[in-house]
């Protein structure tokens, strides 16, 4: 029989990632891959995470660990991020606190929750192709989150009904972005609120990178800076949706959402109809290792990766042509680069997989995947060495095209 005539209208906008099904081609000898997004299990805490099994699985706890369990998660874990959450300016509630299968379980009970068919999120073009990914089984049109933008609110809100719907949120990574690595000032995260208000949407702020700042300033979250004005969660707007994935291991699979009640009340629903809870034993593992060494794990990813960070950039000003240009992060896993014009990255990554370097066309980053002359590079994963040699690779490829 032929199952595809039978899948609902959303699947049909449903494409394999581009990202996983490069991945596949990786496993090549000699490939230097800058194109995963994953940090480097090198420096997973596994002796933290091997005693806190051992906890969990003790005769006193297994059967908690074991067991079903509430499905707005466990509560000393949302206890430490109630903590975590207050050292970054946003005093909130266990009740405030969902705990997902990851940030990205969050972001699909979001599109669920908030996107009829036709009605348009605002996103960074580009954007986290997951993002896109979790809100187009809902169907949406995307729209352009940009303060640069001298389109009014107005304009926006009715380019939306023109399309069937209206906008529900603005969605945006405003610490070291995938893909690009860019922050957001302080001044550009006030003008978003400012917009969501004017608009009377939520604001969906993913923190997946918040942690892996390695030079200048910590700048308070959007939701610490509609706190912060506001003076009380219940009141904001915002939806913060943070992960464990990048600072302790993202096998576990354990994030969560910070936000109004009435909006964790409503995940809570969708969270017992879709999978009833996230795994107990993650749960009470991610909080043993948590409350024992998230604060130095972090410091030492820190370091390893700020030290990969400079060598990348380094790297780019050394070998790359002129014609291409790139952002200067200061934290996050992703440099995002600009080809000339006239080049495509996916034609780029063809030549560059021949002499073995690896890295994600840009294409698939933005909602209309119109912009074909960028490329994702991440820098997690390879040391310094390893990291210096690919750029020349890569950039000898890209010389090679510009010239053929
Ligand atoms: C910006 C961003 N948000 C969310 C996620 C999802 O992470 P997880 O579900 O592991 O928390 C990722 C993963 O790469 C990401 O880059």
């Amino acid at each position: 029989m032929n199952h595809t005539d039978l899948f609902a209208h959303r699947a049909q906008g449903m494409k394999a990632s581009e990202i996983r099904e490069l991945l596949k081609l990786l496993d090549q000898p000699d490939i230097i891959s800058f194109a995963g997004g994953i940090p480097d299990p090198a420096y997973f805490p596994r002796d933290a995470f091997a005693e806190a099994m051992q906890f969990a699985l003790s005769e006193a706890t297994a059967g908690t660990a074991l067991q079903y369990a509430a499905s707005e998660g466990y509560v000393p874990l949302r206890a430490w991020i109630a903590d975590h959450m207050a050292k970054l300016g946003v005093i909130c509630e266990i009740d405030n606190i969902l705990i997902t299968a990851g940030s990205q379980q969050a972001l699909d009970y979001l599109g669920k929750l908030y996107l009829d068919k036709n009605d348009t999120a605002l996103v960074e073009w580009p954007t986290y192709l997951g993002a896109l990914g979790a809100f187009n089984a809902y169907e949406p049109k995307f729209d352009r989150l940009n303060a640069g933008e001298n389109r009014t609110e107005i304009e926006i809100a009715d380019d939306a009904k023109s399309q069937g719907g209206r906008v529900k949120f603005s969605y945006l990574s405003p610490d070291f972005a995938n893909p690009t690595g860019k922050t957001l000032t302080r001044t550009e995260r006030l003008s978003v609120l400012t917009q969501a208000e004017a608009l009377d949407i939520a604001v969906i702020e993913d923190g997946a990178y918040q942690s892996l700042r390695y030079m200048g300033e910590d700048i308070p979250s959007i939701l610490a800076l509609e706190m912060a004005e506001k003076g009380e969660i219940n009141a904001c707007r915002t939806i913060y949706c943070g992960s464990f994935s990048k600072t302790l291991a993202p096998g576990l699979r354990v994030g969560w959402v910070v936000a109004a009640k009435p909006v964790i009340a409503q995940m809570v629903l969708l969270k017992q109809a879709a999978d009833l809870q996230t795994a107990t034993i993650n749960q009470i593992a991610v909080n043993h290792v948590a409350r024992a060494v998230f604060d130095p794990h972090v410091a030492g990813l820190r370091k390893v990766y700020g030290a990969r960070l400079n060598a990348m950039l380094s790297a780019l000003k050394t070998h790359m042509p002129q014609g291409v240009t790139w952002t200067s992060p200061e934290g996050g896993m992703f440099v995002w680069v600009t080809l000339p014009t006239s080049m495509s990255g996916k034609d780029l990554l063809e030549k560059a997989l021949m002499q073995k370097v690896a890295f994600v066309p840009g294409a698939a980053f933005y909602a209309d995947g119109a912009t074909t002359n960028t490329i994702r590079l991440n820098f997690s994963m390879s040391d310094e060495g390893v990291i210096d040699k690919g750029i020349a690779r890569l950039a000898n490829v890209i010389r090679a095209t510009s010239t053929a």
